[in-house]
């Protein structure tokens, strides 16, 4: 497998950076993960950005890193739940040439992955579960024209890994 370029989409707790992770290693891929490379470039955390520039700021960044990485080839990336949110990123992420892989996974997965973690700006609110159940409602449909779905509830690693190099 040559020249492809892969971006997994979906909601936060999805299980993107792992996945990719694991899947850019099994194909000698160079991996990226769109957050971490944000923090390392603004020398913060993503939670700290949102407090303290906003939301707006934080998506315009996060478009210009993304859509440097997609000039790239032969990478795998994981991205940030709401990349998907704005049209010039769909219309990149959803074009012929990059396979587009959404970790589709039901609210309460989603939930039980997220429950112990605190730096998610947009899940610190006092009822986590109902908030994502509400992003994925106005989300699913962006999510949803991914070239490859993968629903990933009570499966491993491996497995979501294995299934995902069968399909592309
Ligand atoms: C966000 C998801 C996060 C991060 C930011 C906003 C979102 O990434 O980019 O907190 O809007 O869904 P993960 O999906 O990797 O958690």
């Amino acid at each position: 497998m040559k020249n492809k370029k892969i971006v997994f989409i979906g909601m936060m707790g999805s299980g993107k950076s792992t996945i990719a992770r694991e899947l850019a290693k099994r194909l000698d891929f160079v991996f990226y993960d769109l957050d971490k490379i944000f923090e390392e470039k603004n020398n913060t955390s993503i939670c700290d950005f949102f407090e303290k520039f906003g939301e707006k700021t934080f998506r315009a960044q996060e478009k210009q890193i993304l859509n440097s990485i997609l000039e790239k080839n032969s990478f795998v990336v994981s991205t940030g739940g709401g990349v998907i949110l704005d049209e010039f990123n769909r219309e990149k992420i959803f074009s012929k040439d990059i396979v587009s892989i959404f970790l589709k996974a039901l609210p309460e997965t989603i939930y039980d992955r997220i429950k112990n973690e605190t730096h998610r700006p947009l899940l610190r609110v006092e009822n986590p579960k109902a908030e994502i159940e509400k992003i994925l409602n106005e989300r699913s449909k962006y999510y949803s024209k991914a070239q490859v779905t993968i629903e990933t509830d009570n499966k491993a690693v491996y497995e979501i890994v294995e299934e995902i190099i069968k399909k592309i």
